[in-house]
């Protein structure tokens, strides 16, 4: 066991643990998933801040992928400057909150709650003012997380968001047996991939060199790369920009006439256009590139964290704990002390 260098590397790795517990305390030995939800639910609307905010962006094509319910989702600080709210009683307003006391989303609360929406909270705080004025309330029973870069709030929320997909499913008698199964590995696979610090600590090094950092990402991965980006920001200061990778390519890509490196998160299904578009980059400008990814074929970085499994659950969460291990190495090579990072504070209620 190695020594830990901070809290955020203890949260870190907390994560598996986080996992099954939450297993435990939400799925039934014989797949039944223990979340109360309103019966008839249309369509979602997500408000929230920070990694909160990315774990909805995360979430949200899972729901229109795995039920088929559409899922828009926004920052609470834009949320509640927005002029109007569509309410219907099958729109289902989810707010997401490691404190349960983040004023932006307390008030987008306020506003739908005045309208007569149905509101439910996912947070990591029982007796928060989110908790205690939501109509439908998962805890997300992360623990008190202390390190101010949220990490393992962020993996329970997302794996909450998760169980209400598959409580959905449930509620229309199909089988979970095959999303179940996938969860119930998480543990274990997320034990291998914090295992993996060799490979994952070079990748920090090589990063560390350079003051332009750019993640690139598809789909779910996007999000999850705008939150490797802000782990980055919050622990190490240096400006990173995430991107979605064939979006990058308009434009954006010019900023790798400056020194710069790129993160690529690549899985089975962007596994050829990334390839595509990495060559190009790769011919333009020259970057180092650093891959993490779920298919071993896709190795056309200059350094490949391989986080092998086909199931895509495992490989968001994978490539998630890897980009922050990636940010918590890169603070302490640059001697930052990622547990205060200058100027910004955390609200903790458990
Ligand atoms: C990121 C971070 C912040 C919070 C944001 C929302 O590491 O900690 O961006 O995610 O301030 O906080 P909660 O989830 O408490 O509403």
């Amino acid at each position: 066991m190695q020594k830990l260098k901070s809290i955020m590397q203890k949260e870190i790795f907390e994560q598996p643990s986080v996992v099954q517990k939450l297993l435990s305390l939400y799925v039934t030995e014989d797949d039944k998933i223990k979340i109360a939800l309103p019966e008839k639910i249309e369509n979602i609307v997500i408000s929230a801040s920070g990694s909160s905010y990315n774990c909805a962006a995360i979430a949200a094509p899972l729901f229109k992928e795995m039920v088929g319910i559409p899922c828009e989702y926004e920052y609470s600080s834009e949320f509640i400057l927005q002029k109007k709210h569509f309410v219907t009683p099958k729109t289902l307003y989810i707010f997401i909150s490691q404190s349960g006391e983040t004023s932006d989303t307390l008030h987008a609360l306020d506003i739908i709650k005045e309208l007569g929406g149905m509101t439910m909270c996912i947070t990591n705080a029982k007796n928060s003012t989110l908790w205690n004025n939501c109509d439908y309330k998962v805890l997300s029973d992360a623990g008190v997380e202390k390190s101010i870069a949220s990490t393992k709030a962020l993996c329970a929320q997302l794996l909450c968001m998760i169980f209400i997909i598959l409580k959905i499913k449930q509620s229309r008698n199909e089988d979970l047996f095959i999303d179940l199964r996938a969860l119930r590995r998480l543990p274990l696979y997320l034990e291998r991939i914090i295992g993996n610090v060799d490979k994952i600590n070079n990748a920090a090094k090589f990063v560390s060199k350079y003051k332009n950092i750019i993640i690139l990402g598809n789909k779910n991965y996007y999000p999850v790369a705008k939150e490797g980006a802000l782990k980055i920001k919050e622990t190490s200061y240096i400006n990173v920009m995430a991107y979605p990778f064939g979006e990058f390519m308009h434009g954006h890509v010019a900023v790798l006439n400056q020194k710069a490196i790129v993160i690529a998160i690549i899985d089975d299904e962007n596994e050829i256009s990334a390839r595509r578009n990495i060559q190009k980059i790769k011919n333009d400008y020259s970057p180092q590139i650093v891959c993490i990814t779920s298919v071993q074929s896709a190795d056309c970085g200059d350094l490949n964290i391989y986080i092998k499994t086909s199931k895509k659950i495992k490989a968001i969460f994978g490539s998630l704990i890897t980009l922050q291990l990636i940010a918590c190495e890169i603070a302490s090579l640059l001697k930052r002390n990622p547990d205060e990072p200058k100027g910004l504070k955390k609200v903790v209620k458990d």
